[in-house]
């Protein structure tokens, strides 16, 4: 039986487990998706793991995503130009990263059919995401991103990998077509952004990486000022579908029962 993992620190609530264990069983592999904490130290005991054949594929979460970097003996272009890996492979005989988190970003948005291109889009937040949305948005055209963060040096490390990058402060929110919570604030149910939205028109896309809760207070306000809204549980499932297709070579399929289990 083949094993793969996911591996992060938190991680008892990751889902991951759920939607691949669902897609095994449905396509009669003989396998198993398991969920395990790490500590840093173990990275590369786990990726010697990989290399041996004991473990078929890991998929890696906050806060490992560049962690693992130095362990692994090839990136794919993705993962090296977004420094962020989640899913590692054996290919040719090397330990690979990649990172399908762009693509479940990219897909994401093209199922929603929001027209992004030349859009002029704000993200908020700097954690261990944000590359891949980065990455992303310039693949689809995106006229401009700005870029909001508590913490000033986080953003300045982003803009390193992205030039094109516009970092902006609390006070100076601009019009926008599209805004993205990419913190972590909303994952508590009274959570909620101190964002001054007032100078924004009415009719843009709110979009929030968190899924679970279903509705930040993020979205909620957003949807009473009369805006679009999005959660990120369309953007797990396409990460997650891409890793099992690296993995398994098969396509799973993306349908209701798959998007319930996650509610
Ligand atoms: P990591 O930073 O380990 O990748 P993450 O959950 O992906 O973790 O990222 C957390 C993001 O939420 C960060 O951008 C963080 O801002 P800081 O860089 O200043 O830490 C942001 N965040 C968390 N709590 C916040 C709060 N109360 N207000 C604003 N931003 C917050």
């Amino acid at each position: 039986m083949k094993k793969y993992l996911v591996i992060g620190n938190p991680i008892q609530h990751s889902l991951s487990p759920l939607i691949h264990n669902y897609w095994i069983k449905k396509n009669n592999i003989n396998a198993i998706y398991e969920k395990e904490k790490l500590e840093k130290a173990s990275l590369k005991n786990l990726v010697s793991k990989v290399k041996d054949g004991k473990i078929h594929g890991v998929n890696v979460t906050i806060p490992f995503k560049k962690d693992i970097i130095p362990y692994l003996e090839e990136l794919t272009l993705e993962s090296e130009q977004t420094q962020s890996v989640n899913t590692i492979y054996l290919n040719d005989n090397k330990v690979t990263g990649h990172n399908t988190d762009i693509d479940g970003f990219r897909l994401a948005i093209q199922d929603i059919k929001f027209d992004i291109s030349k859009k002029h889009i704000l993200i908020v937040g700097a954690g261990g995401v944000v590359p891949s949305i980065i990455y992303a948005l310039m693949k689809m055209n995106v006229n401009k991103i700005s870029l909001i963060n508590r913490t000033k040096k986080k953003a300045e490390d982003l803009k390193k990998l992205f030039k094109d990058l516009n970092l902006i402060n609390w006070d100076e929110i601009q019009n926008f077509d599209m805004i993205i919570n990419a913190t972590s604030v909303g994952l508590k149910i009274n959570d909620e952004l101190n964002l001054d939205l007032s100078k924004i028109e009415n009719n843009k896309l709110f979009y929030d990486v968190i899924y679970n809760p279903r509705e930040t207070n993020f979205l909620k306000n957003a949807k009473t000022l009369g805006n679009k809204t999005e959660n990120g549980k369309k953007m797990f499932i396409h990460q997650a579908a891409q890793s099992f297709k690296i993995w398994h070579g098969i396509q799973p399929e993306i349908n209701e029962e798959v998007e319930r289990l996650l509610d």
